[in-house]
């Protein structure tokens, strides 16, 4: 039976699609959003980045402080060029 539980709700993105990752060598939650998408949704990762965490430890044994974390940037959003010249 596969394993279809939603790790990324944002993306739907399943445990099953993060551990194929994993087997493939990507073992870091930037590594796999880039495969996947997974923590690139609405929420940026506040809901799934832990569990792909846990995930990374689990399939690897990587200790979860030792894990390369996601890239955090600041949110950007664009603005007219009039915002600017006034
Ligand atoms: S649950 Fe993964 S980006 Fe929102």
């Amino acid at each position: 039976m596969k394993n279809k539980k939603i790790i990324c709700r944002c993306k739907e993105i399943t445990e099953e699609e993060i551990i194929e990752v994993i087997k493939k060598g990507i073992k870091d939650v930037d590594g796999i959003k880039r495969a996947l998408g997974a923590g690139m949704g609405l929420c940026q990762g506040k809901t799934c980045t832990n569990l792909i965490i846990k995930i990374i430890n689990r399939e690897t044994g990587i200790p979860i402080d030792k894990i390369r974390q996601q890239t955090s940037r600041a949110p950007v959003r664009p603005i007219s060029i009039k915002i600017i010249s006034e």
